[in-house]
């Protein structure tokens, strides 16, 4: 995958940059504003090339329909904030959204569009959807990492219409992953942490023989704990993964023979 440090001339282009802004909402205010803070180096740097950005992310899973309290709305603000400069949400549907919404909106560097999973064409991968995204930029912007394995429009067939690059959140995430692949030195350990073992369990099964020590912490411990016998109250965990953590510690009993 090329990125986007290596574009030439971005000044002017309209970037469709898709983020992960799936951060905690409590009482409608942000309690961690991590995957926010990460992505600020992207935006400095297409802000300082002149692009215009058209922000497209998810909050939770509100599987195809308006929710209204995983409006992108708090994000927007706390990016406005962050980045002294205005960001617009526009809340109308997506697939009436054109290119004249734009111009009219000149003045604005940067647009957010509302949770993109508020529509159900995202999650379907669906092309007419992916190619109306397509249709309002010159370019796509992965810098979504915590979401690049979900096939989605967004994602995944936005891809196949424009030409498409990683941005430097999403560049630093594969630079680490080389130190544990290609460019792996050993002894070493692992430290896995995350609240959903169900969509970490091929990575965790691909990590088993590669490391000398897997330490799985966060949320996904308490289901490792709670696997082993113990009580863990009313702590975070995945319900039915058993059969998950069975098959880790499977694959690590043969690993140690
Ligand atoms: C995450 O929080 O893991 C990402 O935003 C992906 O969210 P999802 O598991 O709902 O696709």
């Amino acid at each position: 995958m090329k990125s986007i440090k290596e574009v030439k001339s971005l000044s002017g282009k309209r970037i469709l940059l898709r983020l992960d802004l799936n951060v905690p909402i409590v009482n409608g205010k942000i309690a961690d504003t991590t995957r926010i803070d990460k992505i600020l180096p992207t935006l400095k740097f297409l802000i300082k090339e002149n692009s215009k950005i058209i922000i497209l992310s998810h909050i939770g899973r509100p599987k195809g329909k308006i929710v209204k309290n995983l409006s992108l709305k708090p994000i927007c603000e706390d990016l406005e904030n962050k980045l002294n400069q205005n960001v617009k949400l526009i809340t109308k549907n997506i697939s009436e959204i054109s290119d004249e919404d734009f111009s009219k909106n000149d003045t604005e560097q940067i647009i957010m569009l509302e949770n993109i999973r508020f529509y159900s064409e995202e999650e379907k991968n669906d092309p007419i959807f992916a190619k109306h995204l397509a249709s309002l930029a010159d370019i796509y912007v992965n810098d979504a990492f915590s979401c690049s394995h979900r096939a989605h429009a967004s994602i995944h067939e936005i891809t196949n219409l424009l030409p498409s690059y990683s941005g430097l959140q999403l560049d630093l995430e594969i630079n680490a992953l080389k130190k544990i692949t290609s460019e792996i030195k050993k002894p070493i350990t692992c430290i896995i942490g995350g609240s959903k073992i169900s969509t970490k369990i091929n990575v965790i099964k691909n990590l088993i023989p590669k490391f000398d020590n897997i330490i799985i912490l966060g949320a996904m411990a308490n289901n490792v704990i709670k696997y082993m016998g113990n009580n863990i109250g009313k702590s975070l965990q995945e319900n039915n993964s058993d059969l998950l953590i069975e098959e880790i510690f499977s694959l690590s009993k043969k690993k140690e023979l």
